[in-house]
């Protein structure tokens, strides 16, 4: 294998990290306990960013339209989102890894609002490393945020609606100060966005794999660098350009 880290970039990957039901089912197990084999998973592809170069890593972690799971699903989840948050802090801080996240923050339970907040705080000064969850998150809604606020903007007088370019409305977006991912994997064999940054990825490269999320690993996600290092990104111009 050639040498990754000697290459530039990805320096954003993002992953959808899918197919923790059907892992679970195959094995005979409920759909929780795929959740909860999820997190592995999680930690592996942290270490192997970090070693890879990689300086941020934004992970699809539930979404607007997930809030439609039985009851019991949603509430298995964030519970296992704040176990990890409280198991994992002081690995972030050893590690000096700053943790953001990016949807509706409010709409979570308060119990996951809390842990994330302390979470944060306690990582905000870290900068060579991201982990950037997105939670409660959905491109529609956020778009349409961005467009609310901007309408409010108009109609108070803040601003004329000429102004209205791309980069003002990418400044709405809870991604506002993030560079647009490079890479973004999704896992579970299904090649769609389902609602994910679907503005951040317009010249995003992908890597879809039909390995479900717990069986996926540093071994892959290092092929994925690779199948990304392999691609010429034009970004809308001719060859030579480039
Ligand atoms: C991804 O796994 C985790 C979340 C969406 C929260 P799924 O729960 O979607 O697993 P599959 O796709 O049903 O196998
Ligand atoms: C995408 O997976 C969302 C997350 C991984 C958090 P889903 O399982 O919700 O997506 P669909 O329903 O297959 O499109
Ligand atoms: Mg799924």
């Amino acid at each position: 294998m050639t040498d990754i880290t000697q290459k530039t970039g990805p320096r954003h990957v993002a992953i959808i990290m899918d197919g923790n039901g059907r892992w679970a089912t195959r094995q005979g197990l409920e759909r929780p306990e795929g959740h909860k084999a999820g997190a592995e998973p999680v930690r592996a592809v942290m270490r192997a960013a970090r070693d890879c170069g990689v300086s941020m890593l934004t992970l699809y972690a539930f979404s607007t339209e997930n809030w439609g799971r039985p009851k019991d699903e949603v509430q298995g989840l964030f519970s296992l989102l704040v176990k990890y948050l409280k198991t994992e802090l002081k690995e972030l801080v050893e590690k000096q890894v700053r943790l953001r996240a990016i949807g509706d923050i409010d709409s979570l339970p308060h119990s996951a609002r809390h842990a994330l907040g302390a979470a944060m705080a306690a990582t905000a000064k870290y900068e060579k490393f991201t982990l950037n969850l997105a939670l409660s998150y959905g491109s529609r809604f956020e778009l349409a945020r961005a467009a609310r606020l901007l309408a409010e903007e108009v109609a108070s007088g803040q601003r004329d609606a000429q102004s209205i370019t791309p980069e003002a409305i990418g400044q709405k977006l809870w991604t506002a100060d993030m560079p647009d991912p490079d890479l973004l994997i999704r896992t579970g064999g299904d090649m769609r966005l389902s609602n994910f940054l679907l503005w951040q990825c317009a010249y995003t490269e992908f890597y879809f794999t039909p390995t479900l999320w717990p069986d996926f690993g540093e071994a892959e996600f290092k092929a994925a660098l690779e199948s990304f290092h392999s691609r010429e990104r034009r970004f809308g111009l001719a060859e030579a350009q480039g």
